[in-house]
């Protein structure tokens, strides 16, 4: 790649993307292996899909252009934090925090910056969550840590999302009023569905014995939390048996 910077350093760059992809690679990694986990110990996949991208050098040069800083090889590892991103696409809401949480735990992955935009939606209605992590490479004579974001989402917020960002170019962030509201509305919409739809399916959840046949007549069934389910005899006393076993 013809770098236009004022010195040459196709060297220190070339560098940088090799520890960026490898990052890249072993956060894939982490993600697979939680997924294979779920799938052998709950039958169940919390993560639909995933999908990673180094930032194009023009974007990376736009965003130090902004921020008035010159464009070195040390200042785009120093302050863009999203050379490297991966994007992981869950089904209900609360996958996203399950994946989160995993991710936090383990003892290699600093946790650089977290943004919730789902308990916080931004003013445009973008929901998501973000992590910047630091996750380190080992080279053969040196170890590196390196930045990665890592957005999580629900179908329904990246659907909205995608339609945001090509409405966004469309208008060169100017879009007119009523689209710009139809949109807020449009996320508020998604909200509601992602809740609707986590709530359905943990009744189904519930109702599902564990051998797997749904008792219909098994009434009324009160979410207690993940580890039981039962009638509710007295306020927190639960008449049941233990759910995931
Ligand atoms: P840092 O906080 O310095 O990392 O940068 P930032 O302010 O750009 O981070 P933020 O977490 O706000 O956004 C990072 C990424 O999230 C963006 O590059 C987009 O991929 C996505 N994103 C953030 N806001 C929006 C939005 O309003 N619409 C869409 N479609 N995507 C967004
Ligand atoms: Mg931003």
């Amino acid at each position: 790649m013809d770098l236009p910077m004022f010195r040459d350093e196709t060297k220190e760059w070339n560098h940088a993307l090799l520890l960026y992809d490898s990052a890249l690679k072993e956060i894939d990694t982490k993600l697979q292996i939680l997924s294979n986990e779920f799938k052998v110990e709950h039958q169940y996949n919390p993560i639909e899909h995933i999908t990673s991208r180094i930032k194009s050098f023009e974007s990376i040069a736009k965003k130090l252009r902004k921020d008035q800083r010159e464009l070195t090889v040390e200042n785009i590892i120093k302050y863009v934090n999203d050379v490297a991103g991966i994007r992981v696409i869950c089904s209900f809401t609360s996958d996203i925090y399950r994946i989160a949480n995993a991710i936090s735990k383990q003892s290699d992955v600093k946790i650089l910056k977290v943004k919730d935009f789902i308990m916080n939606p931004k003013p445009n209605g973008y929901r998501s969550y973000h992590m910047i992590v630091a996750i380190p490479i080992f080279l053969s004579n040196k170890m590196t840590e390196t930045k990665v974001e890592i957005q999580i989402r629900t179908i329904a917020m990246d659907f909205w999302a995608s339609l945001e960002h090509k409405i966004y170019y469309k208008f060169e962030g100017n879009a007119p009023e009523h689209i710009r509201e139809e949109l807020k509305v449009c996320s508020e919409i998604t909200a509601t569905l992602d809740k609707r739809m986590h709530d359905l399916n943990e009744e189904i959840k519930l109702i599902s014995s564990p051998d797997g046949y749904i008792d219909y007549t098994y009434n009324p069934v009160k979410y207690v939390n993940e580890e039981y389910y039962g009638t509710i005899v007295e306020d927190g006393i639960v008449d049941g048996e233990p759910y995931h076993k």
